[in-house]
């Protein structure tokens, strides 16, 4: 059983992922942490807080940074993930509520009640999780690991060409991250580009689970337009859920180890780069992945959902 928390900012493929933890029965979700990005962080708290119910999930949700820690705040990604973050459906208000503690506040304590067995897996911006650093000296060293959707060792990025999302809007609490000695293992770019899911995926889940999986299926078709307008794949990205998956089948991953740095100011800020001179400690990217096993996991999780 893995002890997880997932950062989020929710986000289609949050969606995804958070319903596929979920899921599975080797996961013990300890609770969500929001932040900005796909929409805003109150967004992002209110959209977490609907998928905790959704899903039927007893899971605490703590609210999380509303701003990178330096660069000038961000649009949401409306033309990605839709206004409200969920495509075209709305959100709808949630009965319960955030924590009162902040999500730095929240991180330290798990990973201080629970050291050496938290996993965090951030799946938005790393700034709560620069932020929890900074809070606590000993909360890198308590988690046992962090696995982060986020970055591009050789594949190029997806919001400017050298760039992925998740580290460009916030590349300096990034940099931190990479550079404090946490484990670290990356799945980016180079993995979920190739970890793809189609309108007819989505309809199997659908049938098979027609409340979560439908949801996750009208969800979608909005994300799906968007990759069409990318033109250079056939699906949408398991981006997120790639990530959660890794937490608990990590054997469906190949990594490399590299110290990284990130781009912090420049036409290629945001970018994810290996310098071995930096001389901190190595992440493990993701370099390979087996694509045709993690799509089968993520399909049985969310159709055994209902
Ligand atoms: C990442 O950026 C966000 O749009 C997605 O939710 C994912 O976490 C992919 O680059
Ligand atoms: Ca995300």
């Amino acid at each position: 059983m893995v002890k997880l928390i997932i950062d989020t900012d929710p986000g289609i493929d949050d969606a995804m992922a958070i319903f596929w933890a979920a899921a599975s029965p080797k996961i013990d979700l300890v609770g969500l942490t929001t932040v900005f990005g796909n929409v805003t962080a109150q967004t992002a708290t209110r959209n977490a807080l609907r998928l905790v119910e959704w899903a039927g999930l007893d899971c605490p949700v703590a609210h999380g940074a509303d701003v990178p820690q330096i660069m000038p705040p961000f649009k949401p990604s409306a033309h990605v993930h839709g206004r409200e973050g969920f495509g075209d459906i709305p959100a709808g208000e949630p009965t319960g509520r955030a924590l009162d503690e902040s999500a730095a506040e929240f991180l330290v304590r798990m990973a201080a009640e629970h050291v050496g067995e938290l996993v965090v897996c951030p799946i938005g911006p790393l700034t709560n999780i620069a932020a929890a650093m900074r809070l606590d000296p000993d909360f890198v060293g308590n988690v046992k690991e962090f696995v982060i959707m986020g970055g591009s060792l050789d594949a190029g990025g997806n919001i400017t060409p050298d760039a992925e999302a998740n580290i460009y809007h916030d590349p300096h609490a990034a940099a931190d991250v990479f550079a404090s000695g946490a484990r670290i293992k990356m799945v980016g770019l180079d993995v979920t580009h190739q970890t793809l899911c189609t309108a007819s995926d989505f309809s199997v889940m659908a049938h098979a689970a027609p409340r979560l999986g439908g949801l996750l299926q009208q969800m979608s078709t909005f994300y799906l337009d968007f990759y069409e307008t990318v033109g250079k794949f056939n699906g949408c990205s398991l981006h997120d859920p790639a990530a959660v998956i890794a937490c608990v089948y990590p054997e469906l991953f190949k990594t490399q180890g590299a110290v990284l740095r990130v781009s912090v100011e420049g036409v290629d800020v945001g970018r994810t780069y290996a310098d071995a001179s930096a001389g901190w400690a190595e992440t493990q990217v993701c370099v390979g992945v087996d694509a045709p096993a993690v799509l089968r996991l993520f399909k049985s999780g969310i159709s055994s959902l209902d």
